[in-house]
This record gives structure tokens, C-alpha cells and sequence, in this order.
């Protein structure tokens, strides 16, 4: 891991930091590049121009690790407001939501009695609800309570992270199941001793954990594959693998997030693939915007060429 990510995911902690940088104007129009607005009327504004070009969207409000019971519930609220408005709109996006936001830390009873509110809602619609993964001392508790709602909502689906040592095992378990599974690379600072640090290692295990995904045996068993990367060779590698296998473009998706890789999330759509974007909003933007400056550092310059501009 570079020094500059992990100066970069040592501040998204940063209490300080993020209440100079969220009054900061020049740091608040920079992250107009990844997220299209704050409220959800501008998450859904954007999921329609998307969808005119074929391309899905998940989205999700920014928040994590909240503090009292009353919070969690407006979240939940929030939530069933927002599957609401997709009802009403007939915009096709689904939720993607955060443990810690629906009160992981405060009860875990209460995170899942939440998680399955949202779950059982979004099946009057249609849609299906994802279940972000946050740093490793979640993972766990995550999985747990996944495997505990998707017991009773089949319409949900969770993150696996390919650079946890874990990862391997969780899988199987998920596979098991025959959850949908969204794999990502990771966006947290973990130690060596529960997470593969180098690159090369992140991403062979991503691509064993992807094939993984697509064998016979997974996707008998139910399993529905999202690959959330915007990793041109890894993606290449996955489409390759899923047609010499003759797995059905409509059997698995590419996810990635907003405004990063617009060619290749539109050339993706073209050819066929199912192909959905993430699309965050809220107010709490700051350790979410700290990890996608982290995930690539040349975005720093995103932030300096604003704060010139301004
Ligand atoms: P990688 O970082 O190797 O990037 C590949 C290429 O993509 C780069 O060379 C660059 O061109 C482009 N790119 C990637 N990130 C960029 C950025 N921020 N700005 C500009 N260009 C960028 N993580 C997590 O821990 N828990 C979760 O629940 C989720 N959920 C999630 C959902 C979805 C839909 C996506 C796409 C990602 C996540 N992530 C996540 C984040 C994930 O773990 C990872 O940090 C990012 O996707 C970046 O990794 P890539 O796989 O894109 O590869």
C-alpha cells in the first residue's frame, strides 16, 4: 500500500479534518465528480439519465457508525421513503445500505430487525437490497447477520472484499447460501496479517474469488455475481471466463461507481452486459470522499485544480 493511501485513509478517520473539509466550499465542488448532489432527488435525477443509456444504479445514503437508536430508525425510514419514490417513479436503482447505519454498533437485533424492513419493502417493489462491507472489525458481525435476514429476504445481497485473507472461506458459506455477492478489491487500511497488501495479491484473489463466483456449482446453487471494479483487465478476464463457460450475460453484472470509468461502464452497456452504477448522496460525505481519493491519489489533483478554479 502507498504511503500516500494510507496518510489518505488514516484522515477519512479524521474528526477535524472532515468538519474543516465539509465547510470547505472548493472541497465540496470536487466531490461533484463522484456523487451527482446530496439529497436523494439528485441520486434519482441521475439513475434516469443512466438509465436512458442502459445502465442500472444502486444507491446509497453516506453515513456510517451513528450514535443513538433514534438515528438508526431515520435511516430505516429513509430508506423506505426512498424505495417509495423508486415505486413511484418507476426508476429501476436499488439500495445499498451500511450495518453501522442501521445500528451495528448500538444492537445487532436492531441493525438486522432494520436490514429485513428494508429487505421485505423493497420485495413489494421488485428490487433487491445490497449490503455494503465496512472495515474488518465488521466483517464478521456482517456476515453474520447477512446470513440471518437472507435466511427470510432472498432479494438480498452483500460486499466481499478480495483483499480480506477471510475472503476465500466467507465465500463458500455465501455460495452455500446462493446469496448474490458483490466483489470489490477493498477500500479500507487493513494489516498485513488479515489483508493481502500488494496489488498483485489483491487482485489474483479477486480473480480466483470471481471464477469462484461464476462456476457451475455457484450459480446452481443461486448465486448471483456482481463484480464491483473498474479494472479493465480483471473485467476482460471475467467476461472471457463466463463465455467459454456459456454463463448467460444475464446470469452476472459489472458495478462500479459513479463518475469513474464512463467509457467503459457505457461500452459495457453497449455489448450487452448488465451493468449498474453506485451512486452515493447525503450530507456525511467526508470519510466515503477520503477513500475514493485514496483508491487513487491522483484525485488529490481534482481538489487542488478546485480549490485554483475557486
Ligand atoms: P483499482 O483500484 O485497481 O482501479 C482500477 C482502475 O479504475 C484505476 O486504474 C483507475 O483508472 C480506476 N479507478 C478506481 N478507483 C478510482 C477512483 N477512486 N477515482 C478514479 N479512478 C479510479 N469497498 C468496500 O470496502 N466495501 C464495499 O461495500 C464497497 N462497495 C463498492 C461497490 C461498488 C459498486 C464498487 C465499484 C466499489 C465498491 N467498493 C467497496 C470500493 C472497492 O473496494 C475499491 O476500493 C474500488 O472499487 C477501487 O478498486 P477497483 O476494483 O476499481 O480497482
Amino acid at each position: 500500500m502507498s504511503l500516500m493511501r494510507s496518510v489518505l485513509l488514516r484522515a477519512s478517520r479524521s474528526a477535524w479534518l472532515r468538519d474543516h473539509a465539509m465547510r470547505t466550499p472548493y472541497v465540496r465542488r470536487a466531490t461533484r465528480r463522484f456523487m451527482p448532489g446530496e439529497d436523494l432527488e439528485d441520486a434519482l435525477a441521475a439513475s434516469r439519465e443512466l438509465e436512458r443509456e442502459s445502465v442500472g444504479t444502486i444507491l446509497t445514503r453516506l453515513g456510517e457508525n451513528l450514535e443513538s437508536e433514534a438515528d438508526a430508525l431515520a435511516v430505516m425510514h429513509h430508506y423506505l421513503d426512498a424505495q417509495e419514490r423508486l415505486r413511484e417513479t418507476g426508476i429501476r436503482s436499488e439500495m445499498s445500505v451500511k450495518l453501522t447505519q442501521l445500528g451495528l454498533d448500538l444492537d445487532r437485533d436492531l441493525a438486522l430487525e432494520h436490514l429485513l424492513q428494508i429487505a421485505r419493502h423493497a420485495q413489494t417493489i421488485g428490487r433487491s437490497v445490497w449490503v455494503d462491507m465496512e472495515g474488518s472489525t465488521y466483517t464478521g458481525a456482517t456476515i453474520e447477520l447477512f446470513r440471518r435476514a437472507h435466511a427470510q429476504c432472498a432479494n438480498l445481497g452483500i460486499a466481499i472484499q478480495s483483499y480480506l485473507r477471510r475472503s476465500a472461506a466467507d465465500l463458500e458459506t455465501l455460495i452455500a447460501d446462493g446469496a448474490a455477492v458483490r466483489l470489490v478489491k477493498g477500500a479500507y487500511d487493513e494489516p498485513e496479517s488479515i489483508a493481502f497488501r500488494t496489488r498483485r495479491e489483491v487482485d489474483q484473489s479477486y480473480i480466483r474469488l470471481g471464477e469462484r463466483l461464476l462456476s457451475a456449482e455457484a450459480l446452481t446453487a443461486g448465486v448471483f455475481p456482481g463484480f464491483g471494479t473498474h479494472d479493465r483487465r480483471i473485467i476482460a478476464h471475467l467476461r472471457s471466463r463466463a463465455a467459454a463457460q456459456g454463463v448467460g450475460k444475464e446470469r452476472f453484472e459489472f458495478e462500479m461507481l459513479y463518475g469513474i470509468r464512463r467509457d467503459l461502464q457505457a461500452q459495457l452497456a453497449r455489448e450487452g452486459h448488465r451493468i449498474r452504477v453506485l451512486i452515493s448522496y447525503g450530507e456525511a460525505w467526508f470519510p466515503w470522499y477520503m477513500r475514493r481519493l485514496a483508491e487513487r491519489p491522483a484525485n488529490v489533483w481534482f481538489v487542488v485544480r478546485s480549490a485554483l478554479a475557486g
